[in-house]
């Protein structure tokens, strides 16, 4: 794996993974799944898409009917406009293809500024400043919450992503300011032993992972959410067996990012992750060859 020091300026580094913008196929599908089962606010909706609010940001994840039912972009946000610019120039210097966001781009997203690019995969990248947040517009769960979504110095969630050419992608996110490495090895029978790599910008234990032995069909295998309550984690696992959608992966305890946590299909057959106590992103690295407990997968298919 590409371990070379890229110099660079830490003020202009990705903070967090503010927002996700997804491919679907059946729009009434996915509003229930995000509201009855998950708790997250839909905003708006026409028949063309809507958004899904998690905290006070003006929106956190952008659905829109195109029958990809796959990731369309990923958000990554940096402080302000001179590290928007510290980070142009990062990638001019490193011959990393861009554009700078039109202002009209800027207003769709509901960010001050964004430039646009794609990652080793092909993955729609956007790094910007600014998101609008609206104070005046308290968050309102779609279905009644202990507790809220972990957000805020910990960015949305995680993404755990199909990447064809894992030192490529390995390279890519640390030019952009991640950290982090291989934490798991696992053997597989007759196969390659697998190690994901996991990177992480802020105190979130990891915002990005991917590997080899985990390309799936989808560019996207699973994006991740925190609950601060264990009983919504709770209450989100008793909704997810009343209405018969699959769990892939059972209630357990990850060694690295220690959440417990769940996994489940969504309604374009990629995995949403619920969890609740995830720690901090270390300071030193270390790895693994199993969990705490638990994670046991029983459905086959979803990539994991
Ligand atoms: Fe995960």
């Amino acid at each position: 794996m590409n371990t070379r020091h890229l110099p660079r300026n830490p003020a202009s580094d990705v903070t967090e993974l503010g927002y996700v913008g997804i491919g679907v196929s059946d729009l009434d599908a996915w509003r229930l799944y995000a509201t009855e089962v998950v708790g997250m606010e839909v905003r708006g909706g026409t028949d063309e898409g809507f958004q899904l609010r998690l905290d006070t940001w003006h929106h956190r994840i952008d659905v829109q009917k195109d029958g990809t039912d796959d990731v369309r972009y990923l958000g990554w946000r940096v402080a302000d406009a001179d590290a928007l610019e510290g980070m142009a120039e990062r990638l001019a210097q490193a011959n990393v293809a861009f554009q700078r966001g039109t202002e009209e781009e800027s207003e769709e997203r509901n960010v001050l500024g964004l430039l646009k690019l794609s990652d080793p995969a092909g993955i729609a990248t956007e790094i910007f400043y600014g998101p609008e947040v609206e104070n005046q517009r308290p968050f309102h769960p779609g279905r009644p919450l202990h507790g809220k979504f972990l957000t805020g110095e910990h960015g949305l969630g995680h993404c755990f992503l199909s990447e064809p050419d894992v030192d490529a992608a390995y390279g890519f996110y640390k030019l952009l300011g991640m950290r982090g490495g291989v934490e798991y090895k696992f053997d597989t029978p007759g196969g390659p032993q697998r190690r994901p790599v996991f990177l992480h910008c802020n105190r979130r234990q990891h915002t990005v992972s991917f590997g080899h032995g985990y390309q799936g069909k989808k560019r996207i295998n699973h994006l991740m959410f925190e609950y601060t309550s264990l009983d919504d984690l709770g209450l989100a696992l008793d909704i997810v067996q009343e209405k018969g959608i699959p769990i892939v992966r059972r209630l357990g305890r990850h060694s690295n990012d220690g959440a417990v946590s769940f996994y489940f299909g969504n309604p374009s057959g990629w995995l949403w992750e619920l969890g609740w106590q995830g720690r901090d992103a270390p300071a030193q690295a270390e790895y693994y060859r199993g969990d705490y407990y638990g994670h046991q997968t029983d459905v086959k298919g979803f990539g994991l």
